[in-house]
């Protein structure tokens, strides 16, 4: 399929798409079907897509048979990730070292190529820095998002997915999320405003084009990364993130790890948190991006369990062999006790359940370690 993909790829224009999709059904002897050729060509734009989260969407849509340019400052990321993405997939996406608030290059991409769909991961997301640096963080995640938006509603781009976060629940009377409940309450920092900001944004930006598809995904917390130990999470600076800080301690760059608090109301007192593995997160971008509707649709990515901080480094201990020393310190300013996922309208609308554990993404970050020494 991937060959024969390929030699038609570039040679195919948007509306001989109609004309694959009319011809007959392939014989059952083809190695691939019509279904194939036609999500083949529909190609992504992917912003972030060196990034954490978008490296393993962008393995995932390649992996789906899409057709992916990818658009980052490497900010955050290295452009060595497009050679670990080719290793894993044998496709190699295109790549644009780009800052999204260059609205002319935005422009002469969206002028130069035909894309289906927009995923917008692209953002600064450290906490502690945007409390330092509200500003740079407001300016760069709304201005970058209100360019893409211009663009998709200029070149006709009707589809769009934003990784938003479950930081948009803020202070909740229960630890369960869901969709419905009412957002942008006591959201403790810039970084989180912004997602919240941004969702509001792209609610008003729909109510005045009703021929868009936005949907909105809420991440939990993310950890692990693909099998292969290839890509993985590799924030610069000092980590705020819990699995990151695991990380650093087992790679003794950091002696200790400090846990935020033993007094919530959680069995064991830490902070209980939704922790999703990142491949089965990538993978509920594809159910989104073949199950878009018009208007905004909002989705939870999540497991609907949640495991406390304690857990997580007693799991990280058992599977690794090696002992993670910490100590328990004042709570983080901000932090809530427990946080998890209602995932039931993932699960019933887009077909989409997490599959993978926190013991596969502990196996995996292992993985990621071992070929990142
Ligand atoms: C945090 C952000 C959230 C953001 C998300 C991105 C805050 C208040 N929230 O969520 O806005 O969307 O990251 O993934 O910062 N912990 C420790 N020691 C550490 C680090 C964390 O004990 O060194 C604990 C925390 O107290 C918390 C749990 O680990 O109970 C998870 O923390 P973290 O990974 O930072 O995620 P969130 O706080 O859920």
């Amino acid at each position: 399929m991937a060959e024969c993909g390929v030699a038609t790829r570039h040679h195919v224009s948007p509306t001989s798409v109609t004309i694959v999709k009319c011809a007959p059904p392939p014989t059952p002897t083809e190695a691939f079907s019509c279904h194939d050729i036609i999500t083949y060509m529909k190609k992504i734009l992917v912003t972030g897509g060196t990034g954490f989260i978008g490296s393993h969407t962008v393995v995932e849509l390649l992996n789906a048979g899409y057709d992916v340019d990818i658009i980052d400052n490497l900010c955050n990321s290295k452009a060595s990730v497009i050679d670990k993405i080719l290793e894993i997939t044998g496709k190699k996406p295109t790549f644009y070292q780009q800052d999204l608030l260059n609205q002319p290059a935005l422009d002469q991409l969206f002028q130069t190529n035909e894309y289906y769909a927009v995923m917008h991961f692209a953002g600064l997301k450290s906490v502690s820095e945007s409390q330092s640096k509200p500003y740079e963080y407001h300016h760069n995640n709304i201005v970058s998002t209100l360019n893409i938006i211009k663009c998709t509603l200029e070149y006709k781009v009707n589809r769009l997915i934003f990784s938003s976060s479950a930081t948009v629940y803020g202070t909740q009377d229960s630890p369960e999320c869901f969709e419905s409940m009412t957002t942008g309450q006591g959201i403790t920092n810039p970084y989180g405003r912004t997602k919240y900001f941004i969702e509001e944004i792209l609610k008003d930006v729909s109510a005045g084009h009703p021929e868009l598809s936005i949907t909105l995904l809420r991440y939990f917390n993310p950890i692990g990364n693909h099998p292969s130990g290839l890509i993985g999470e590799d924030p610069n600076g000092i980590p705020n993130n819990i699995m990151p800080v695991i990380i650093r301690v087992a790679q003794g760059k950091i002696a200790k790890l400090k846990v935020f608090g033993n007094d919530y109301d959680t069995p064991d007192g830490t902070g209980q948190r939704d922790f999703i593995h990142v491949v089965d997160l990538a993978k509920g971008h594809i159910a989104a991006l073949k199950h878009m509707q018009k208007g905004v649709n909002i989705y939870n990515l999540g497991t609907g369990t949640a495991n406390s901080v304690l857990e997580l480094i007693y799991s990280f201990e058992r599977i690794s062999g090696q002992k993670i020393p910490y100590e328990i310190v004042d709570r983080r300013p901000g932090d809530l006790g427990a946080v998890w996922a209602n995932p039931a309208k993932a699960n019933a609308e887009l077909g989409w359940k997490t599959q993978l554990t926190i013991e596969d993404a502990i196996t995996d970050t292992l993985q990621y370690l071992k070929l990142h020494q």
